[in-house]
């Protein structure tokens, strides 16, 4: 059968970005969202309701061929009905062990995946016994749904286990060893019902604050990009994926530690629309469409840096030589993920003289 009929279950601007990448090979996509003006609302259909209600999952699933996620913390329990009703790619699976920080490592180990130690934290005393065994500094997380480094607290002193716990106390966390990494490289790739895996260039990425400011990519480094390669095969044989999956990791002296997956599209590869001859928007719709991949070979150097809380001045960055600029459509609020730009230039310094005339001109707010 053919696939052309994508629903997407949230219509945020990974959602925006799938719906665009579909229209030249014919796909249509259709949304589930609680706002009717929600990034993907702009671009293409969408039915209104919460994510996780049963009739509008229902009737999103029964006008498409196959049913996809722009946001990856949809209750199992409300997936599982859609499997009796049309194709659920990614699998139920991937998304339920991603949606836990604490399942996630679990998976990685299995898999020979090196993680940060850790240990649950239901409390406070849990979280001091962890912090003898594990020792400072370390990073106290909520399991679930935090995104954009919310729901973390980093603790340096026994003496701020108060405000941790005041700040994201509770059942249901994390406590990891802090990584002192030398970078933080994520890969994507895309991996087909029949098998077929294809993977991108390593990406490396710059936080501030927990939230992504800016990758540079592909980041050549032979070593670390063949150990994530396997790394990212392995967890999609072991979740039978379908579609395309994102692993961040932790460069500590030389060596990838695992910090956590994405089942889905991910900031970081956003480079990629420009960057390379098929984006990961348009592998994770070919993937769960039944079509062969594309060739995810670089076209050059990009750097991608995002638009946090303000959007920039459109006119000054497009008088760069080679930006690529992409407005969400979203309301301004401060952290909040509003666009990005990439560059794409033709050697790494080029690239990074343009990056530096790029980020002078970015506040992130
Ligand atoms: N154990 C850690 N050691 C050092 N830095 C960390 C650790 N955990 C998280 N961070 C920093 O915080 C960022 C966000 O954390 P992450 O676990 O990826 O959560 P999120 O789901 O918010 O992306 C990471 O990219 C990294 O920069
Ligand atoms: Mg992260």
């Amino acid at each position: 059968m053919k696939l052309s009929r994508v629903g997407i279950v949230g219509a945020g601007q990974l959602g925006r970005m799938l719906a665009l990448a579909g229209y030249p090979l014919g796909i249509r996509c259709m949304f589930l969202d609680r706002s009717a003006t929600a990034p993907a609302a702009q671009v293409a259909p969408i039915l209104t309701g919460e994510l996780e209600d049963a009739a509008q999952l229902a009737a999103l699933a029964g006008a498409s061929d196959v049913v996809t996620f722009d946001w990856e913390n949809i209750a199992g329990s409300a997936l599982a009905p859609l499997e009796k009703l049309t194709k659920v790619r990614p699998p139920r699976a991937a998304l339920e062990v991603s949606q836990d920080r604490m399942a996630e490592k679990a998976l990685f180990s299995e898999l020979r995946i090196p993680v940060a130690a850790h240990a649950a934290v239901d409390d406070e005393e849990t979280l001091r016994r962890a912090i003898t065994k594990l020792g400072l500094p370390g990073v106290l997380k909520t399991r679930r749904l935090g995104y954009d480094g919310k729901g973390q607290f980093v603790l340096r002193s026994l003496a701020q286990i108060g405000a941790a716990w005041a700040a994201i106390g509770g059942r249901g966390l994390i406590y990891e060893k802090f990584q002192e990494f030398s970078r933080e490289v994520s890969i994507v790739g895309a991996r087909s019902a029949t098998g077929q895996s294809v993977f991108y260039p390593l990406s490396a990425n710059t936080h501030g604050g927990g939230i992504l400011h800016y990758s540079i990519a592909p980041f050549v480094n032979r070593k670390l990009e063949r150990a994530a390669r396997i790394y990212l095969k392995r967890v999609m044989q072991a979740l039978d994926y379908v579609g395309v999956l994102t692993i961040e990791f932790f460069v500590v002296k030389g060596r990838l530690i695992a910090n956590e997956m994405a089942p889905r599209v991910h900031n970081s590869g956003h480079w990629t629309i420009e960057g390379c001859v098929t984006s990961q928007f348009e592998n994770h719709l070919r993937a769960i469409c039944d079509l062969p991949l594309g060739s995810t070979r670089a076209l050059g150097h990009t750097a991608m840096v995002n638009f946090l809380g303000k959007m920039p001045d459109r006119e000054l960055l497009l008088a760069i030589d080679g930006l690529a600029f992409h407005d969400y459509g979203k309301e301004p609020r401060p952290g909040r993920k509003l666009g990005h730009c990439t560059l794409l230039k033709g050697s790494t310094m080029e690239r990074n003289s343009a990056l530096t005339k790029v980020l002078k001109l970015i506040e992130w707010s």
